[in-house]
């Protein structure tokens, strides 16, 4: 494994050929995203996209967004941005109209959450005077609200999942008390990839007069498309009466550089609760829209080319890839026995597994099994439990590999079938410290 040298500040400047060749050294042992082998944390759109990507960033690399009085440039960017994103998400089709709805740009879908918590809280406390708000969502509704609770001590009430790992609408509305300020859902869901019934939770929230966020992070770059072709068909955006605000992040499978989320409101009132203003220091005045200070203008300026290089027709080809790749891994693993997939996923990310309890002695190892596909093909699945499963998000970039996955995959099954072999391992890794 590649290592620092010395763990110090040189004494004197390195070579920026030398610098970058370290660079590449320590990479020596990270997945290889570019080749297809990994499905998590990186989306691909292609060598084309990447350059384009690398080139928008570096020319703003510089620029900070903290200050758009003096960028501009990074203002008008965000500003596109959100108004594109507005009529992916279903902005301009809102029941009351349009006029209201607002949006900011975050540093990621976990920012993006936070401030949806926040903006939630702040509501409860300055409309209902509720001093000790709770929110309520599935088990399988994204960590960052757990972050979110704990960051805003907003009381985190998860409820249990159905058996195709959709939200429990009913279970979640007996637990919806007078200090409960937002219902979530997700569209779709990290774990499962499933689109939460989005209708029935704005109904709720309707009901209860209280907000309700839908975390389209993971889906909301990718599900207008998958709609246009017709592979996706549930309600699951801002049209849906009684969404009160919406997260998508442009990072994921909207194919932008790490680094950039959209959040949406549907009112301006609930959207003036999320930005930070003050002028009680000796700076001067202190807007800002989310959690970060200085915002990086390399992340804004990617995402805004990424948009405007695709366009609609590129978007729609990108999710059909990312579609065809996802089904022919369904396939695969819906016809090797001893394997499943877990729930019933709507779109391009779900997670599979043995078919057997995980801690039963004559299951397959899923765990076993995702060692396995390392070893022979360098495939990169996450662990996640429970139960103990592999989760897949398939994009683009896997169209051109997604055989080879399904024949070794077919093989490893086998395989461990044969040997039966375990491992001690039962540590999960979606995010590391
Ligand atoms: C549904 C969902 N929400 C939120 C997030 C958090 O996004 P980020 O990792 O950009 O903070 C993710 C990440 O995969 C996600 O899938």
């Amino acid at each position: 494994m590649a290592q620092f040298a010395d763990n110090r500040l040189p004494a004197h400047g390195l070579d920026a050929d030398a610098v970058m060749s370290r660079l590449d050294e320590f990479s020596a042992d990270d997945r290889d995203w570019r080749g297809g082998r990994v499905f998590s944390l990186v989306y691909s759109g292609g060598d084309d996209v990447l350059d384009l990507l690398t080139r928008a960033s570096n020319r703003f690399s510089a620029e900070n967004a903290l200050n758009t009085m003096a960028f501009p440039s990074l203002g008008w960017m965000q500003h596109d941005i959100i108004t594109i994103t507005i009529g992916l998400l279903g902005g301009d089709r809102r029941p009351g109209g349009s006029a209201g709805v607002r949006g900011y740009l975050t540093s990621g879908g976990t920012e993006s959450l936070l401030q949806a918590t926040k903006t939630a809280r702040d509501w409860g406390r300055g409309s209902r005077n509720i001093t000790r708000p709770n929110m309520v969502l599935a088990t399988s509704a994204h960590a960052a609200f757990s972050k979110a609770s704990h960051y805003f001590d907003v009381e985190c009430r998860r409820v249990p999942v159905t058996a195709d790992g959709s939200a429990d609408v009913g279970a979640m509305a007996d637990v919806v008390d007078d200090d409960t300020v937002l219902v979530v859902g997700s569209a779709p869901s990290y774990p499962h990839g499933v689109i939460d019934p989005i209708g029935d939770l704005g109904a709720l929230a309707l009901d209860r007069g209280i907000l309700c966020h839908v975390d389209a992070c993971l889906g909301g770059f990718i599900l207008p498309f998958l709609g246009t072709l017709g592979h996706v068909t549930k309600e699951w955006d801002l049209s849906v009466p009684g969404v009160t605000s919406i997260s998508a992040d442009l990072h994921k499978y909207g194919y932008a550089s790490k680094g950039v989320s959209v959040i949406l409101y549907g009112d301006h009132d609930l959207a003036r609760l999320q930005p930070f203003i003050t002028s009680d220091w000796l700076g001067g005045l202190y807007g800002s829209p989310s959690m970060a200070g200085t915002r990086p203008g390399g992340p804004i300026a990617a995402g805004w080319a990424v948009l405007h290089y695709l366009g609609e027709d590129g978007y729609l080809r990108l999710a059909g890839d990312a579609h065809r790749a996802a089904s022919a891994l369904r396939a695969c693993i819906e016809s090797t026995p001893g394997i499943a997939l877990r729930g019933a996923p709507d779109a391009t990310v779900f997670a599979f597994g043995g078919t057997t309890d995980a801690d039963a002695d004559d299951g397959l190892d899923t765990f076993a099994l995702g060692d396995l596909l390392i070893e022979r093909g360098g495939w990169y699945f996450d662990r996640q439990t429970p139960p103990d499963s592999l989760h897949a998000t398939v994009h683009a970039g896997h169209a051109a590999v997604i055989e080879e996955l399904c024949t070794d995959l077919t093989g490893a099954v086998a395989d461990l079938a044969e040997t039966g072999t375990r491992t001690a391992d039962r540590s999960t890794n979606y995010g590391t410290v």
